[in-house]
């Protein structure tokens, strides 16, 4: 591989790397992925502004998210099956978000446990929450993540249910992958996945298996969804997380102002305009498109955060532009990830610093708390 400067080096990477039921878990969205695409797309119509003779020394993209220091307004989303993009990957990643002074968080379908996340790592994490029926195994869930000191619970509201992905279902998605002839052909050609995932014990769902009753083994991740997760999960159950919890707490999957009247509502710290990256209802509009109007209903009661899309600094600079004080990306550290480990998640992390932080000198800013919608060019972005 020649010289690696964008995600995009890095997907190509990955793609070759990973077995093709996971990489293309990762990289798909629901029915016609065509919320999918739009969230990368409409980043690309939102023109900037370019301003010269500015003095650009001294620059600074650090700023906060919910009282938190962070290098950049950037924290690693929650994805479900990191460590099977790579063997110990929800560890590895924590470790590079760690170092490179961003949050981690980590997702309740990890193969890697809460426990084992707070044994490899000094700076506190954070945790995201699925409810499920088993209300026992949620308070449990909760109070691992308090003894492990995460200093977040994400709490996801768009998936008590799960969008169809069409290539899980053709792929037969698991963790561990079954041993049918496809895929053992398949694995036969990614030997580095292979070793890695010799040298680990962790294979399957590390904050599940062995500890709810009766499951040693969760098959395929759509069945578990269907029988495990709450369908009938309320704005009531956000409030009961919250106390159990007790301390700061993001809500994810809001897309509708009235839904984000709620989630300030309900005392959350911040909340994320997400379409879990078109993984769910195909349709919705993109995230960036979403995001002014929830801004403009709760962006003074509430931090705005949002996801969806972000493949590089730019991107970054434009949600902010638009109103969120943080934002989450999930591909493009999952393609670091599965292309080179944890080196591959510290390179994804470095090209997103460096285009937001030469994008906003070009933008005539040295400080990232100075950017607003002035850096846009008018009529290039929703409004
Ligand atoms: C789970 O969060 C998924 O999107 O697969």
């Amino acid at each position: 591989m020649s010289v690696i400067t964008t995600i995009e080096d890095l997907r190509v990477l990955a793609k070759k790397r990973v077995p093709r039921m996971f990489y293309d878990y990762a990289d798909s969205g629901s029915w016609t992925e065509s919320t999918y695409r739009a969230n990368e797309a409409d980043f690309q119509k939102i023109k900037l502004r370019q301003r010269v003779a500015v003095n650009m020394e001294n620059r600074s993209t650090a700023t906060t998210m919910v009282g938190q220091a962070v290098k950049m307004p950037v924290a690693i989303a929650p994805t479900g099956l990191t460590g099977m993009q790579h063997a110990d990957g929800e560890i590895l990643a924590a470790r590079a978000a760690e170092k490179f002074g961003v949050p981690f968080t980590l997702s309740t379908m990890s193969i890697c446990s809460i426990e084992d996340i707070a044994a490899h790592t000094k700076a506190p994490f954070w945790f995201q929450l699925y409810v499920m029926k088993d209300r026992d195994f949620i308070e449990r869930l909760i109070d691992r993540a308090k003894a492990a000191n995460c200093s977040a619970l994400m709490l996801t509201l768009d998936l008590q249910i799960l969008g169809q992905r069409h290539k899980d279902l053709k792929n037969g998605l698991s963790a561990p992958p079954k041993p049918t002839l496809a895929n053992i052909l398949n694995l036969m050609t990614k030997p580095r996945w292979g070793l890695g995932m010799l040298g680990t014990r962790r294979h399957g769902f590390g904050n599940i298996v062995g500890h709810v009753k009766g499951v040693d083994n969760l098959g395929s991740l759509s069945e578990w969804t269907a029988k495990q997760f709450d369908p009938a999960l309320s704005w009531a159950d956000v409030e009961w997380i919250k106390k159990r919890w007790g301390g700061k707490l993001i809500l994810k999957g809001i897309m509708d102002t009235e839904d984000a009247r709620l989630a300030a509502g309900s005392g959350a710290d911040a909340l994320i305009v997400s379409n879990h990256g078109g993984r769910q209802l195909d349709g919705a509009p993109s995230s960036i498109e979403a995001l002014p109007a929830i801004v403009e209903a709760v962006g003074r009661d509430i931090e705005v955060w949002m996801d969806g899309g972000i493949r590089s600094g730019q991107d970054v600079l434009k949600a902010w532009a638009l109103g969120a004080r943080g934002t989450l990306i999930g591909r493009a550290f999952l393609y670091g990830l599965g292309a080179m480990g944890e080196a591959g998640v510290t390179k994804a992390l470095e090209i997103i610093h460096k285009e937001l932080d030469l994008t906003m000198a070009f933008c005539g800013h040295t400080r990232i708390d100075t950017v607003d919608q002035g850096i846009l060019l008018p009529g290039t972005f929703p409004a």
